[in-house]
Protein backbone atom coordinates (compact mmCIF):
# COMPACT_ATOMS: atom_id res chain seq x y z
CA UNK A 1 0.00 0.00 0.00
CA UNK A 2 1.18 3.68 -0.68
CA UNK A 3 0.64 6.12 1.03
CA UNK A 4 0.14 9.85 -0.53
CA UNK A 5 -1.28 13.43 0.48
CA UNK A 6 -4.26 13.92 -1.88
CA UNK A 7 -6.06 16.90 -2.10
CA UNK A 8 -5.00 17.89 1.60
CA UNK A 9 -5.55 14.39 2.71
CA UNK A 10 -3.86 11.13 3.60
CA UNK A 11 -4.69 8.80 0.14
CA UNK A 12 -3.74 4.81 0.33
CA UNK A 13 -3.30 3.01 -2.90
CA UNK A 14 -1.94 0.03 -4.12
CA UNK A 15 0.20 1.00 -7.43
CA UNK A 16 1.66 -2.81 -8.74
CA UNK A 17 3.22 -3.78 -11.76
CA UNK A 18 4.15 -1.99 -14.85
CA UNK A 19 2.51 -1.48 -18.40
CA UNK A 20 -0.54 0.23 -19.55
CA UNK A 21 -2.34 1.60 -16.59
CA UNK A 22 -5.85 0.47 -14.92
CA UNK A 23 -7.32 2.52 -11.94
CA UNK A 24 -10.24 0.22 -10.26
CA UNK A 25 -12.03 2.08 -8.36
CA UNK A 26 -14.17 0.11 -5.71
CA UNK A 27 -18.25 0.71 -4.72
CA UNK A 28 -20.06 1.32 -1.91
CA UNK A 29 -19.70 0.93 1.18
CA UNK A 30 -16.52 -0.83 0.07
CA UNK A 31 -12.53 -0.64 -0.19
CA UNK A 32 -9.97 -1.30 -2.78
CA UNK A 33 -10.14 -5.13 -1.44
CA UNK A 34 -13.00 -6.04 -4.19
CA UNK A 35 -10.22 -6.23 -6.45
CA UNK A 36 -8.00 -8.28 -4.90
CA UNK A 37 -8.66 -11.21 -7.22
CA UNK A 38 -7.86 -8.99 -10.52
CA UNK A 39 -4.89 -7.20 -8.96
CA UNK A 40 -2.54 -10.28 -9.18
CA UNK A 41 -3.38 -11.42 -12.48
CA UNK A 42 -3.87 -7.66 -13.99
CA UNK A 43 -0.51 -6.69 -12.65
CA UNK A 44 1.57 -9.28 -14.35
CA UNK A 45 1.02 -7.00 -17.56
CA UNK A 46 -0.37 -3.51 -16.45
CA UNK A 47 0.06 -1.16 -14.01
CA UNK A 48 -2.21 -1.83 -11.61
CA UNK A 49 -3.23 1.32 -9.11
CA UNK A 50 -6.36 0.65 -6.81
CA UNK A 51 -7.13 3.15 -4.46
CA UNK A 52 -9.39 3.39 -1.23
CA UNK A 53 -11.83 6.51 -2.25
CA UNK A 54 -11.71 9.25 0.75
CA UNK A 55 -13.39 7.52 3.69
CA UNK A 56 -12.92 4.58 2.43
CA UNK A 57 -10.29 1.79 3.55
CA UNK A 58 -7.15 3.40 4.47
CA UNK A 59 -8.21 6.54 3.20
CA UNK A 60 -8.91 9.82 5.47
CA UNK A 61 -12.21 10.11 5.77
CA UNK A 62 -13.61 14.67 5.74
CA UNK A 63 -17.29 14.68 7.44
CA UNK A 64 -20.43 16.09 5.84
CA UNK A 65 -20.80 14.96 2.17
CA UNK A 66 -18.38 13.90 -0.19
CA UNK A 67 -19.65 14.37 -4.18
CA UNK A 68 -18.90 11.85 -6.71
CA UNK A 69 -17.14 15.19 -8.29
CA UNK A 70 -14.76 15.26 -5.12
CA UNK A 71 -14.19 11.53 -5.83
CA UNK A 72 -13.29 11.87 -9.38
CA UNK A 73 -11.06 14.68 -8.68
CA UNK A 74 -9.32 13.01 -5.75
CA UNK A 75 -8.46 10.70 -8.50
CA UNK A 76 -7.39 13.00 -11.18
CA UNK A 77 -4.52 14.65 -8.39
CA UNK A 78 -3.41 11.06 -7.66
CA UNK A 79 -2.20 10.12 -10.47
CA UNK A 80 -0.43 13.07 -10.39
CA UNK A 81 0.60 12.76 -6.91
CA UNK A 82 2.12 9.37 -8.81
CA UNK A 83 3.14 10.78 -11.95
CA UNK A 84 1.14 8.93 -14.16
CA UNK A 85 0.79 11.54 -17.33
CA UNK A 86 -0.47 8.42 -19.72
CA UNK A 87 -3.91 8.15 -20.51
CA UNK A 88 -5.42 5.47 -18.03
CA UNK A 89 -8.26 3.07 -18.13
CA UNK A 90 -10.35 3.88 -15.58
CA UNK A 91 -12.43 0.63 -14.26
CA UNK A 92 -15.05 1.60 -12.04
CA UNK A 93 -17.47 -0.84 -10.06
CA UNK A 94 -21.28 0.64 -9.12
CA UNK A 95 -20.43 3.80 -7.09
CA UNK A 96 -16.88 3.33 -8.84
CA UNK A 97 -18.84 3.35 -12.35
CA UNK A 98 -20.55 6.75 -11.15
CA UNK A 99 -17.31 8.49 -10.68
CA UNK A 100 -15.68 7.13 -13.68
CA UNK A 101 -18.66 8.87 -15.61
CA UNK A 102 -17.79 12.22 -13.70
CA UNK A 103 -14.10 11.84 -14.51
CA UNK A 104 -14.94 11.01 -18.22
CA UNK A 105 -16.53 14.54 -18.04
CA UNK A 106 -14.19 16.79 -16.18
CA UNK A 107 -10.45 14.72 -17.24
CA UNK A 108 -11.70 12.89 -20.77
CA UNK A 109 -8.12 13.34 -21.95
CA UNK A 110 -6.56 11.31 -19.15
CA UNK A 111 -8.81 8.52 -20.25
CA UNK A 112 -7.85 5.92 -22.65
CA UNK A 113 -10.66 3.63 -21.86
CA UNK A 114 -13.45 2.39 -19.18
CA UNK A 115 -14.49 -0.51 -17.85
CA UNK A 116 -18.05 -0.45 -16.15
CA UNK A 117 -18.58 -2.65 -13.69
CA UNK A 118 -21.80 -3.64 -12.20
CA UNK A 119 -23.08 -0.19 -12.52
CA UNK A 120 -25.81 2.43 -13.95
CA UNK A 121 -26.69 5.96 -14.94
CA UNK A 122 -29.23 7.13 -13.60
CA UNK A 123 -30.00 9.23 -10.80
CA UNK A 124 -31.36 8.32 -6.97
CA UNK A 125 -35.31 8.20 -7.20
CA UNK A 126 -36.34 11.40 -4.32
CA UNK A 127 -37.56 8.36 -2.50
CA UNK A 128 -33.78 6.25 -2.90
CA UNK A 129 -32.11 9.65 -2.21
CA UNK A 130 -34.41 9.87 0.97
CA UNK A 131 -33.71 6.72 2.34
CA UNK A 132 -29.79 7.48 1.63
CA UNK A 133 -30.33 10.51 3.98
CA UNK A 134 -31.33 7.98 6.71
CA UNK A 135 -28.99 5.53 6.23
CA UNK A 136 -26.24 8.18 6.43
CA UNK A 137 -27.65 9.66 10.19
CA UNK A 138 -28.16 5.72 11.02
CA UNK A 139 -24.89 5.00 9.97
CA UNK A 140 -23.03 8.11 12.32
CA UNK A 141 -25.14 6.81 15.43
CA UNK A 142 -25.04 3.00 15.16
CA UNK A 143 -21.86 2.38 13.00
CA UNK A 144 -21.50 0.32 9.55
CA UNK A 145 -23.51 -2.72 10.25
CA UNK A 146 -26.73 -0.74 9.57
CA UNK A 147 -25.30 -0.89 6.05
CA UNK A 148 -24.41 -4.49 6.10
CA UNK A 149 -27.81 -5.29 7.19
CA UNK A 150 -29.56 -3.28 4.57
CA UNK A 151 -27.14 -3.98 1.47
CA UNK A 152 -25.60 -7.46 1.79
CA UNK A 153 -28.74 -9.12 1.07
CA UNK A 154 -29.02 -8.08 -2.46
CA UNK A 155 -25.53 -7.79 -3.31
CA UNK A 156 -24.63 -11.11 -3.96
CA UNK A 157 -26.33 -14.05 -6.66
CA UNK A 158 -27.98 -16.62 -4.74
CA UNK A 159 -25.76 -19.16 -5.58
CA UNK A 160 -22.60 -17.33 -3.76
CA UNK A 161 -24.51 -17.21 -0.77
CA UNK A 162 -25.20 -20.97 -1.07
CA UNK A 163 -21.60 -22.20 -2.04
CA UNK A 164 -19.21 -19.42 -1.68
CA UNK A 165 -20.01 -18.33 1.98
CA UNK A 166 -16.50 -17.04 2.57
CA UNK A 167 -17.22 -14.16 -0.07
CA UNK A 168 -20.09 -13.13 1.77
CA UNK A 169 -17.95 -13.30 5.50
CA UNK A 170 -15.41 -10.94 3.64
CA UNK A 171 -18.09 -8.93 2.09
CA UNK A 172 -19.36 -8.31 5.70
CA UNK A 173 -15.90 -7.63 7.10
CA UNK A 174 -15.09 -5.00 4.70
CA UNK A 175 -18.22 -3.27 5.81
CA UNK A 176 -18.06 -3.26 9.42
CA UNK A 177 -14.14 -2.14 9.55
CA UNK A 178 -15.72 1.19 7.32
CA UNK A 179 -15.31 4.22 9.08
CA UNK A 180 -18.90 6.04 10.18
CA UNK A 181 -17.88 9.41 8.94
CA UNK A 182 -16.80 8.45 5.75
CA UNK A 183 -19.82 6.24 4.74
CA UNK A 184 -22.11 8.68 5.94
CA UNK A 185 -20.71 11.39 3.86
CA UNK A 186 -20.20 9.08 0.69
CA UNK A 187 -23.73 8.16 0.87
CA UNK A 188 -24.56 12.10 1.21
CA UNK A 189 -23.00 12.41 -2.15
CA UNK A 190 -24.53 9.83 -3.71
CA UNK A 191 -28.03 10.49 -3.01
CA UNK A 192 -27.35 14.48 -4.51
CA UNK A 193 -25.34 12.27 -7.88
CA UNK A 194 -26.37 13.66 -11.26
CA UNK A 195 -28.20 11.13 -13.84
CA UNK A 196 -25.32 10.78 -16.57
CA UNK A 197 -27.60 8.87 -18.96
CA UNK A 198 -27.58 11.66 -21.86
CA UNK A 199 -23.38 11.40 -22.15
CA UNK A 200 -23.89 8.01 -22.76
CA UNK A 201 -24.00 8.51 -26.90
CA UNK A 202 -21.38 11.09 -26.34
CA UNK A 203 -18.65 8.91 -24.97
CA UNK A 204 -16.29 8.31 -27.57
CA UNK A 205 -13.33 5.88 -25.58
CA UNK A 206 -13.28 2.24 -25.65
CA UNK A 207 -15.62 1.17 -23.30
CA UNK A 208 -16.05 -2.29 -21.79
CA UNK A 209 -18.98 -3.02 -19.16
CA UNK A 210 -19.30 -5.82 -16.78
CA UNK A 211 -22.35 -7.11 -15.13
CA UNK A 212 -23.23 -10.16 -13.32
CA UNK A 213 -25.82 -12.37 -14.44
CA UNK A 214 -27.99 -12.07 -11.41
CA UNK A 215 -27.20 -8.23 -10.14
CA UNK A 216 -30.37 -7.28 -8.24
CA UNK A 217 -28.84 -3.84 -8.26
CA UNK A 218 -27.51 -2.77 -11.34
CA UNK A 219 -29.06 -5.70 -13.70
CA UNK A 220 -27.85 -7.19 -16.70
CA UNK A 221 -30.98 -5.99 -18.78
CA UNK A 222 -30.48 -2.12 -17.96
CA UNK A 223 -26.70 -2.52 -18.36
CA UNK A 224 -27.56 -4.13 -21.91
CA UNK A 225 -29.46 -1.03 -22.55
CA UNK A 226 -26.27 0.80 -21.26
CA UNK A 227 -24.38 -0.81 -23.68
CA UNK A 228 -26.25 -0.12 -26.43
CA UNK A 229 -26.15 3.94 -25.98
CA UNK A 230 -22.41 3.55 -25.87
CA UNK A 231 -20.82 3.74 -28.99
CA UNK A 232 -18.91 0.46 -30.01
CA UNK A 233 -19.23 -0.53 -26.23
CA UNK A 234 -18.51 -4.75 -25.44
CA UNK A 235 -20.74 -6.28 -22.84
CA UNK A 236 -19.45 -9.32 -21.01
CA UNK A 237 -21.91 -10.93 -18.22
CA UNK A 238 -20.60 -13.01 -15.95
CA UNK A 239 -22.40 -16.19 -14.90
CA UNK A 240 -22.95 -16.71 -11.20
CA UNK A 241 -22.64 -13.57 -10.08
CA UNK A 242 -24.40 -10.40 -8.99
CA UNK A 243 -23.54 -7.06 -7.78
CA UNK A 244 -20.36 -8.06 -6.42
CA UNK A 245 -19.02 -9.85 -9.41
CA UNK A 246 -15.39 -9.38 -9.03
CA UNK A 247 -15.10 -10.94 -5.92
CA UNK A 248 -17.84 -13.53 -7.25
CA UNK A 249 -16.29 -14.95 -10.11
CA UNK A 250 -12.65 -13.29 -10.21
CA UNK A 251 -11.36 -15.24 -12.63
CA UNK A 252 -13.49 -14.59 -15.46
CA UNK A 253 -13.85 -10.89 -14.48
CA UNK A 254 -9.50 -10.42 -14.59
CA UNK A 255 -9.91 -12.27 -17.73
CA UNK A 256 -12.17 -9.85 -19.49
CA UNK A 257 -10.83 -6.93 -18.30
CA UNK A 258 -7.10 -7.81 -19.19
CA UNK A 259 -8.61 -9.13 -22.96
CA UNK A 260 -10.00 -5.76 -22.82
CA UNK A 261 -6.93 -3.41 -21.21
CA UNK A 262 -4.54 -5.45 -23.72
CA UNK A 263 -6.55 -4.74 -26.56
CA UNK A 264 -7.64 -0.71 -26.38
CA UNK A 265 -3.63 -0.69 -25.36
CA UNK A 266 -2.78 -1.60 -29.04
CA UNK A 267 -5.17 0.97 -30.50
C1 LIG B 1 -22.26 0.23 -4.90
O1 LIG B 1 -22.03 -0.99 -4.99
O2 LIG B 1 -21.36 1.07 -5.09
C2 LIG B 1 -23.64 0.68 -4.53
O3 LIG B 1 -24.56 -0.33 -4.80
C3 LIG B 1 -23.97 1.94 -5.25
C4 LIG B 1 -25.30 2.47 -4.90
O4 LIG B 1 -25.77 2.25 -3.77
O5 LIG B 1 -25.90 3.16 -5.73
Amino acid sequence: MKFLTVNDIRFATIDEGSGPVVVLVHGFPLDHTIWDGQIGPLSQRCRVIAPDLRGFGDTEATPGKVSIEQHADDLAAMLDALGVVEPVVLAGLSMGGYIAFRFYQKYRRRLRGMILCDTRAGADTPQAATGRLESARRVEQEGPRVLADMMLPRMLAPATYNSQPEVVERIQQIILAGNAVGLAAAARGLAERPDFSAMLPEIDCPTLLVVGKHDAISTAAEMGVMARSIRGAKLVAIDGAGHMSPLEQPAEVAAAMEAFILGSAEE
